[in-house]
């Protein structure tokens, strides 16, 4: 039992976090960079398809308020982030957090957790840009060819399985641009990310200056709150809560600042500003694009694959609502870019603890990236996205990454009770009353997701503690050191 608990003392990773050399990641990425990455990670599906969903089927235009609360729930695990962010700057995030304070087997847990928000938070994003490119190539007079599909019956049920070539073809992209640079990767991320920024803030100004020269007319805010329909989660305020945990997904991202923690130049200081700024940054952008949106169109009429899009037509700016097509597929492609390189980087840390195979963290001699465990990431998303829906990928990104959030906010409040000693260059507030709200937003989130949703993240615990039992354990450094610690001394010889 205790060696489940074993804990990887704080110093061994001061010291990874200081190690330089051939075979370590590069410091390259600055104050603006981390800000760049985490809005390059968090401006995506969320707002551009999953914005209009929500509104649709579950909130209306209280779709502002769901967004607010889980701002709120994001805001509380973003200051504990950004605690341990800044304590133990080491790639891999709340992994990496949660081996120093809870112990091998909840950090192997999160670990594992991590790959539904980062490997399968990617494969959704790939899915709602293959839909987005369809769109596109449509309005521009260009159909691409249709997907293949099969159809089969699986326990009774027909089944069809589509293959989104799409998915699969940009995965593939932006795996080989990870692979060949960090340095490289930061600078596509920022050229995109304000083209990105660029076409939210057209949407804000053009929506507004249509708005206000019609006299706020037409106002689609009336109801505001739509009565709830009878069933649970559809409008009224259990509709507000299951639209917060929908779009809950456009939030997902400021952590992934986190993981590029090594590869950042300083990142005791700019760690918090990358996960708090991303943040605030991104919160006040989609409160005011939902906002909008919910009043130029019904509702009602939002339930497409691209609703930002149909919100600039009615302003009537054809250019615009062409700019926003082509912003829209670009974001999309920064947040692959960002989530693909946060799950390199856990498996990264994972191997060089001994809990995963050791070619999960050989790093390429002239790239100096882990190449092998981009590559295996890679692949296994890109299948993800030509094989699994588009809803079953968004839910399990949200509650694989909730649950990450309610155990590093738990980790930070049994650090400040175990290693109250530590410097901590940024402090999260009020603790432990931020850590407990943290945990309860986001355990209230989870549980407005579907059953199915909480089942299949409960087959997919079971699965990674198999390989942990099977595998991790028996390899651990951590345990080794241990083992060792305990061994009795030889005793001295009379050649002493
Ligand atoms: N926040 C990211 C998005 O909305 C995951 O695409």
């Amino acid at each position: 039992m205790a060696s489940l608990l074993a804990k990887k003392p704080l110093d061994k990773l001061m010291s990874e976090a200081e190690e330089t050399g051939e075979h370590c990641l590069r410091r390259a990425l600055g104050p603006m960079n981390l800000v760049t990455l985490g809005i390059g990670a968090i401006i995506g599906a969320g707002i551009f398809v999953i914005t209009g969903q929500a509104a649709a089927q579950f909130a209306g235009p209280a779709v502002v308020i769901s967004f607010v609360l889980a701002g709120i729930a994001c805001a509380f695990a973003g200051l504990c982030y950004s605690e341990f962010a800044s304590m133990i700057p080491v790639a891999g995030s709340a992994y990496t957090y949660s081996y120093a304070t809870l112990g091998e087997l909840v950090a192997w847990i999160i670990g594992w957790d991590l790959i539904l928000e980062y490997a399968f938070g990617a494969a959704t994003v790939a899915v709602g840009w293959s839909g987005h490119l369809r769109a596109f190539c449509h309005d521009i007079g260009l159909n691409l060819p249709v997907m293949p599909s099969s159809n089969f019956t699986l326990l009774g049920h027909a089944v069809q399985l589509k293959y989104d070539y799409i998915g699969f073809i940009i995965i593939g992209v932006i795996t080989t641009i990870l692979v060949i640079g960090i340095k490289e990767s930061a600078n596509f991320t920022t050229a995109i990310v304000i083209l990105k920024v660029a076409v939210v803030c057209m949407f804000i100004a053009l929506a507004t200056a249509f708005l206000w020269s019609h006299a706020w007319q037409p106002n689609h805010w009336h109801p505001f709150i739509p009565p709830n329909t009878g069933e649970r989660g559809h409008f009224g305020w259990s509709g507000i809560l299951r639209g917060a945990g929908v779009v809950f997904f456009a939030y997902i991202g400021f952590d992934a600042v986190s993981t590029a923690a090594q590869e950042a130049k300083n990142p005791k200081k700019d760690m918090p500003l990358g996960i708090l700024g991303s943040l605030v940054i991104c919160t006040v952008f989609y409160i005011l694009v939902s906002g909008l949106l919910t009043h130029l169109v019904p509702y009602t009429n939002l339930n497409v694959p691209d609703p930002v899009v149909i919100g600039m037509r009615v302003t009537g700016h054809p250019w615009a609502t062409f700019l926003v097509e082509l912003g829209a597929l670009a974001g999309l492609a920064t947040v692959m870019l960002v989530m693909l390189l946060g799950q390199s980087r856990v498996f990264y840390s994972m191997s060089r603890d001994g809990l995963l195979w050791p070619w999960a963290s050989k790093i390429h001699s002239r790239f100096r990236t882990p190449y092998l465990s981009s590559i295996v990431v890679g692949v296994f998303v890109a299948i993800l996205a030509t094989l699994i829906p588009l809803n079953v990928l968004d839910e399990m990104t949200s509650v694989g990454t909730l649950l990450a959030f309610m155990l590093v906010s738990a980790g930070v409040w049994v650090m400040r009770r175990t290693h109250p000693e530590v410097n901590r260059p940024f402090r999260t507030p009020m603790v432990p009353l931020v850590p407990i709200l943290s945990i309860l937003f986001s355990g209230t989130l989870i549980v407005s997701l579907s059953y199915w949703t909480q089942l299949r993240l409960l087959v997919w615990l079971v699965i990674g503690l198999a390989i942990y039992f099977s595998y991790g354990r028996k390899h651990s450094k951590v345990q080794a050191l241990n083992i060792a610690a305990s061994e009795p001394r030889p005793a001295p010889t009379m050649a002493d």
